[in-house]
């Protein structure tokens, strides 16, 4: 079936949109491919494919090392990465912004630092009941390793999270609170003004989990203010191996490295070394040059559309796959609310996620299925996974009711 992709949405063309995004017209499985894996990673437009292209084809050279053209050229393009991406989250200094490999490695450097600095045993962390695996290790790693105690924000009936039982949680050893801005798994939003308010009042360290939020909502860290914040270029569709470290000004100077090597310095010697200010203290190595500069075009591409106006097109996305699914009565939604940001969860009774995301694969649909590293989150749901659904700017409403076409199929496949 050849679908129509007319959307109602007024706010953007979704057809002019597509038109950028080259992978979308690949046939899968001899149908057209929906693709509704954005969650795990987003596809790329071709501003981004052309600018990292461009950048090997006509700059390429190693950063902040040499005199010669190319060097400096090069240079001049990963620093302007660096202030689109400051621009972009409302960072007025960019060398807050410090180019990382992506969200996970973000988030290690964050514990690590914190672990040689602030962090003693006994200390605890408070994480929420949805955290994704890259939130959980890198803490639990420190609490095991250092008689540290990880605290868990439970959530309510309804898997939203339990923003008032956290006062309850915090004590005098509460050094850090690191959540996720949306759930990977449910798409639900947590409310941070409230969390970040109280983290405030009692000067806990907070870090932000934005790999989720950032390709769905507009994020200003000046407004929010919290002490880390991490996100992935690969889900805001940049390339994959780059992402985003912020941090509050002072941590700059004081928080540890966790790891060094060339580039971060000013002066090396046997004895000692005198470390480079800023960002580049957090950079050793060569970084992903190409990366930073495909991630600026992936964030014009963005701004381009307006971050609002995507929110709400995946938010109509959401609520439409929402209503939908609960017309079925095979279909069980996991974090079912209409505060999401362009995420659905849901399992078939009787089926296991795998069975139906094979099937639906069939069909030319490419969904997650599993426990999407939230094992924790399962756990207490009780399941072992779940099929996912996430959309991304390029994603219709016709997609959304070919997805449920296909689905009654599967559930008629599946009985
Ligand atoms: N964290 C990514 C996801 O949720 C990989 O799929």
């Amino acid at each position: 079936m050849e679908m129509k992709t007319v959307d109602s949405n007024i706010h953007l063309d979704v057809e002019a949109i597509r038109l950028n995004f080259p992978i979308l017209t690949k046939k899968v499985n001899g149908q057209t491919l929906v693709y509704f894996d954005n969650g795990a990673t987003v596809q790329k437009p071709i501003a981004v494919i052309d600018a990292i292209n461009d950048y090997y084809s006509h700059y390429n050279a190693n950063i902040h090392r040499g005199v010669h053209t190319l060097s400096r050229e090069a240079t001049e393009l990963f620093e302007q990465a660096r202030q689109t991406v400051a621009a972009h989250f409302r960072v007025v200094n960019p060398q807050q912004c410090i180019f990382t490999a992506g969200t996970t490695d973000g988030i290690n450097m964050i514990a690590q630092g914190l672990a040689k600095s602030i962090l003693k045993p006994g200390d605890e962390i408070l994480l929420t009941a949805y955290e994704h695996h890259s939130n959980i290790l890198p803490w639990q790693l420190w609490a095991h390793e250092n008689g540290g105690v990880l605290k868990v924000i439970p959530l309510l009936s309804n898997h939203s999270l339990d923003i008032d039982s956290i006062s309850t949680l915090i004590t005098a050893k509460t050094k850090v609170i690191a959540v996720t801005q949306v759930s990977n798994t449910l798409g639900l939003i947590t409310p941070l003004e409230p969390l970040l308010k109280l983290a405030k009042q009692h000067g806990i360290i907070t870090v932000i989990d934005g790999a989720q939020a950032a390709p769905h909502l507009p994020v200003d860290l000046t407004a929010l203010n919290p002490d880390f914040f991490v996100c992935s270029a690969h889900k805001m569709y940049g390339p994959t191996g780059i992402g985003l470290l912020y941090m509050r000004e002072q941590w700059l100077k004081t928080l540890p490295m966790a790891k060094t090597g060339g580039g971060t310095i000013k002066t090396v010697s046997f004895e000692k070394t005198e470390y480079a200010e800023g960002a580049l203290r957090f950079e050793p190595g060569t970084p992903h040059i190409a990366g930073a500069v495909g991630f600026a075009a992936a964030l014009k591409f963005m701004n381009a559309v307006g971050v609002s106006n995507i929110y709400q097109h995946e938010t109509e996305l959401v609520n439409e796959a929402q209503h939908q699914l609960l017309q079925l009565p095979e279909v069980e939604i996991y974090g079912q609310s209409e505060h999401k940001a362009g995420v659905i969860s849901f399992n078939l009774k009787n089926a296991h996620p795998f069975d139906v995301g094979t099937l639906l694969d069939k069909y030319g649909i490419a969904v997650r299925t599993g426990h999407h590293c939230t094992q924790p989150l399962m756990q207490l749901l009780g399941i072992q996974g779940t099929v996912r659904a996430s959309f991304a700017v390029y994603n219709t409403k016709a997609e959304v009711h070919h997805f449920i076409e296909k689905l009654k199929r599967v559930i008629h496949l599946l009985a």
